[in-house]
């Protein structure tokens, strides 16, 4: 192509996806979004948070369920709770730090249920302890169940949804894939890997022109699942304004609807409150000390002093 057309035609195509995003955010998922009915969705880490809220939500869409979990009786609970709305679901009880694990379970997930339509890496854990105290078998796992899993899950279920053109990968990633928090080393790494994979992957997907096939990252700041129990935010509240708190705890219902909205609406990628898409634009262009002085004043700096987690084992 001609390379002053290519620049302007390249240009205009900006421009038009930028407006385009823009009028989509003022139309509610109700009227712009997918069905999911009759869709089968594989939900990992369903037994508790918010694993279990999103599996009731997408039944009460008209998905059939595939839970995985490595705690048996929550993801049990997670299945009745599922069935009571009235939804198809089986359970696999899966450790999602071993390879040789999740590709043995995907095999028998495809033997009973047959392909996934959607897929929802959501599975985590957290240290909740400096870097230097962080034992070695801890910083790995964390790596194996919040990043590299993703690898695994996708490799068994992605070609089914290529050959189809028709699918959908949710990685559960975390603000703290965006923005570095202070005694967060080894997760937030693990999530910065879950969003450079999902960015990556959904690249890729593009460029085999698998535009069926749709990927969503997932960014939200923190939930009061018992995940990150004890960790303590500072609400800031803006002077002499009647504005909400800027950074609250948030809620896990809240949190699973606007993901499952962002997933009907096919959105690459949600960051949970909105301001957070604020802050990773002045990361990109603020000096790093205004960076740790906004860390502090957030609160962000001194979250995890208090940090005691869901099982201190
Ligand atoms: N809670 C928060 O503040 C917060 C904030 C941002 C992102 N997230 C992310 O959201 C996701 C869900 O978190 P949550 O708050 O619901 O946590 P949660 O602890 O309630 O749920 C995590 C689930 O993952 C399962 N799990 C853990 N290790 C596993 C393994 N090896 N194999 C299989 N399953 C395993 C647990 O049994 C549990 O059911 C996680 O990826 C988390 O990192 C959480």
């Amino acid at each position: 192509m001609n390379p002053i057309l290519e620049f302007f035609s390249t240009l205009l195509l900006v421009i038009y996806y930028w407006l385009e995003a823009i009028v989509l955010t003022f139309i509610p998922a109700s009227l712009r979004g997918k069905s999911v009915a009759g869709e089968t969705v594989l939900v990992t880490g369903a037994g508790s948070g918010i694993g279990r809220l999103l599996s009731k939500r997408f039944a009460e869409l008209g998905a059939r369920l595939v839970l995985w979990d490595i705690n048996q009786s929550g993801n049990e609970e997670t299945a009745e709770q599922v069935k009571a709305i009235g939804a198809t679901v089986r359970t696999y009880t899966v450790d999602l730090s071993s390879r040789e694990a999740i590709y043995k379970t995907a095999q028998q997930v495809k033997r009973d249920v047959g392909e996934v339509d959607i897929l929802v890496n959501n599975a985590g854990i957290v240290t909740g302890k400096k870097f230097l105290d962080c034992p070695d078998h801890m910083i790995q796992k964390t790596f194996e169940v919040n990043t590299i899993a993703h690898f695994w899950t996708c490799k068994a279920f992605l070609p089914g949804m290529i050959e189809r053109n028709h699918g959908h990968v949710v990685n559960i990633a975390s603000s703290a894939g965006l923005i570095g928090v202070n005694g967060l080393a080894d997760y937030c790494a693990s999530k910065f890997g879950a969003v450079g994979f999902d960015e990556s992957l959904r690249m890729e997907l593009s460029m085999q022109g698998k535009n069926g096939v749709h990927t969503t990252v997932v960014c939200p700041y923190f939930i009061s699942t018992g995940m990150f129990e004890g960790a303590k935010t500072r609400e800031i509240k803006v002077p002499f304004f009647k504005f909400p708190a800027i950074l609250p705890i948030l809620k896990p219902e809240e949190v699973s609807h606007r993901i499952v909205d962002a997933v009907l609406c096919n959105q690459h990628i949600i960051m949970i409150p909105r301001i957070i898409y604020i802050f990773v634009l002045l990361k990109g262009f603020l000096p790093g000390k205004c960076g740790e002085i906004l860390s502090k004043y957030f609160g962000a700096s001194n979250f995890m002093d208090t940090f005691k987690g869901r099982n201190p084992n």
